[in-house]
């Protein structure tokens, strides 16, 4: 389990007050074994056939609340899906007015997603659990599986942390998916009450969130690195567009007496990649294109679009996205098309917090790693987190970078890794006062 770079590692604990010395190597490799084989596991439970999906409260959702269960009862935590669906485990203190640390990630998918994204952070700190065999700490620990992160089923992400952090209004509660269910129906057609949504925010006991999430990008690959440490989450605007046409026939309307909408969406396409190609750290994408009526013999009425903008600056990124209206209207005019947009979400970029990030540096280099800081370009959990309270997140290594597809991996001695980090941060919050005063700012 040596790291392949960095410093010679020990799982010696250099205090006094050692919690965790009957969890040894071979034992770190078990769990470690052990989280990659629930993840796969959890990975059968899809709304599609041969590939991975599972959105905001969807059936399989159940499923994985089921497989859950069966991990977290025997470790006497009190679980409950709250009202926004999130799963959630607390392991008692030692003490009942106890501090409360928080770890989790999101058991939600993209469409033919891999294994890991989000849900390597839930089980993860489940195999934290285990490796306390039984011991109780001087905080109390909440395991949290948030019910949606990528913000597929709604077009919109992070609902499940949104209530958390008491942001879950009632135009989210009305917001509806492509069938025309709305947030609220689905939460009760999932036996849940919307009403009860307020009971889901975080109590002031909360003193700190921790996510272990894959990097989903190559930078600790080519450091040679297993871990990482994120010191602050881009920023993200999300955007539909809708470019409007005339419908005609593909075989007798001349190619100059055509108002074709598809068209228009696709030299606007190839613009918005011009323009992140040119700009240093930001990225574009338009992910989704849907044309209307759809047939290979009619030329494209309507054709609506996804945009995702991210920088780690929000002025670079909120500028990116005016340019980019911009560049679709200019499009639509020069074309004699109609185009419309509308906003989904404008979500500033977050900083961890330093007292954070500092421990899991730490904790990294008592696991005999180099830790590097690095900004994420993915949305996390912990963004949202991070308006209430500290909140830190320890990147695993992705093999090829590669991630929201099913070759998506994660290498055991990697996680093994991240398991001896989580244990040296438990170690370290267990003996640290500081960290126990701390509350949720409410
Ligand atoms: C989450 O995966 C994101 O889109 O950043
Ligand atoms: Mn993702
Ligand atoms: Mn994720």
């Amino acid at each position: 389990m040596d790291c392949s770079q960095g410093y010679p590692g020990s799982l010696e604990i250099e205090h006094s007050a050692s919690i965790y010395w009957t969890l040894v190597n071979a034992e770190i490799g078990q769990l470690a074994q052990q989280v990659i084989a629930r993840c796969r596991k959890l990975a059968t439970f899809s709304e599609d056939s041969g590939s991975l999906r599972r959105t905001f409260l969807s059936p399989p959702m159940r499923d994985v609340h089921r497989e859950f269960a069966t991990w977290l009862q025997p470790l006497g935590t009190m679980l409950q899906i709250d009202a926004a669906g999130n799963l959630r485990a607390l392991y008692a203190a030692v003490e009942p007015a106890a501090p409360r640390l928080l770890i989790g990630s999101h058991l939600d998918t993209v469409p033919n997603a891999g294994a890991f994204d989000g849900i390597l952070g839930v089980v993860l700190a489940i195999a934290l659990l285990e490796g306390l065999n039984g011991r109780r700490l001087p905080y109390a620990i909440e395991i949290v599986g948030f019910s949606d992160e990528e913000g597929v089923r709604f077009a919109t992400p992070f609902l499940g942390s949104r209530a958390l952090v008491g942001r879950f209004d009632d135009d989210l509660l009305d917001r509806q998916d492509s069938q025309g269910i709305s947030v609220r129906k689905a939460i009760q057609h999932f036996g849940l009450s919307p009403e009860k949504i307020g009971d889901a925010v975080l109590g002031d006991d909360v003193c700190a969130y921790l996510e272990f999430h894959i990097e989903q990008g190559p930078v600790l690959e080519s450091l040679a690195l297993p871990l990482g440490v994120v010191d602050a989450v881009a920023g993200q605007s999300r955007l539909e567009f809708k470019f409007s046409g005339r419908a005609n026939h593909a075989g007798t309307t001349p190619m100059n007496m055509r108002f074709d909408a598809l068209a228009g969406a696709a030299e606007w396409i190839t613009a918005v990649e011009r323009a992140a190609r040119i700009s240093p750290g930001l990225v574009a994408t338009v992910g989704t294109v849907q044309a209307r009526p759809g047939a290979v013999n009619v030329i494209a009425e309507e054709a609506r679009l996804s945009l995702d903008v991210r920088h780690p600056s929000d002025d670079i990124r909120m500028r990116a996205v005016e340019d980019l209206i911009g560049d679709a209207q200019a499009i639509a005019r020069r074309r004699g098309l109609t185009v419309s947009w509308k906003e989904h979400m404008n979500q500033r970029a977050v900083q961890m917090a330093p007292e954070v990030i500092t421990r899991i540096e730490e904790a990294i280099r008592k696991s005999g790693c180099k830790s590097h800081r690095m900004a994420s370009g993915a949305g996390h959990d912990a963004m949202i987190l991070a308006e209430k309270v500290p909140s830190g997140i320890v990147f695993l290594r992705t093999p090829g970078g590669i991630s929201h597809d099913p070759a998506e991996s994660v290498l055991v001695d990697d996680v093994a890794k991240a398991i001896e980090c989580g244990v040296h941060l438990l170690e370290h919050f267990a003996v640290s006062s500081a960290f126990q005063k701390r509350t949720c700012r409410a």
